[in-house]
């Protein structure tokens, strides 16, 4: 599954020009990336030039348990710098943001989060996104998400 929630109407965020996205996956790796609009979208992932194609594109592991259509929250992210040069969320993607574990001002989901270029953006992939997304539903799960 991919694409886009045909349901939501605001999806006209877009990449307007060159920035560089560093993104800290779940091991604490650092990956600094040069984006060019010209080259967005990358794959068929959340929103074109969100935080997931990106990812998705530079084969940097990032959960998107719904493929990616604001209907999970297995993407969630920490924005760290660039916020501001990133679209407003929407209602859907707040809903959604409101099941995430271990919310912040500064989270976003993947799929929904477009920076347009105007900054350079920093993010961090939490490593208990794995964990969220892996492990089957149920009590055992609910134990790993308070010890992650
Ligand atoms: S992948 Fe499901 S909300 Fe982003």
């Amino acid at each position: 599954m991919g694409g886009q929630n045909p349901y939501i109407k605001d999806q006209e965020a877009r990449v307007k020009q060159k920035y560089t996205l560093t993104i800290i996956d779940e091991k604490g790796a650092e990956h600094v990336l040069e984006i060019d609009p010209a080259k967005v979208p990358y794959e068929d992932h959340g929103l074109p030039g969100s935080i997931l194609d990106i990812c998705m594109g530079h084969g940097i592991e990032l959960d998107h348990a719904c493929g990616g259509v604001c209907a999970c929250s297995t993407c969630h992210v920490h924005v760290l710098e660039g916020l501001d040069a990133c679209n407003e969320t929407t209602e859907e993607e707040d809903d959604e943001l409101e099941e995430a574990y271990d919310l912040k001002p500064n989270s976003r989901l993947g799929c929904q989060c477009v920076p347009d270029g105007t900054k350079n953006v920093r993010i961090r992939i939490p490593s208990w996104n794995r964990n969220l997304a892996r492990e089957p539903h149920g009590a055992d799960s609910m134990t790993t998400k308070k010890d992650a």
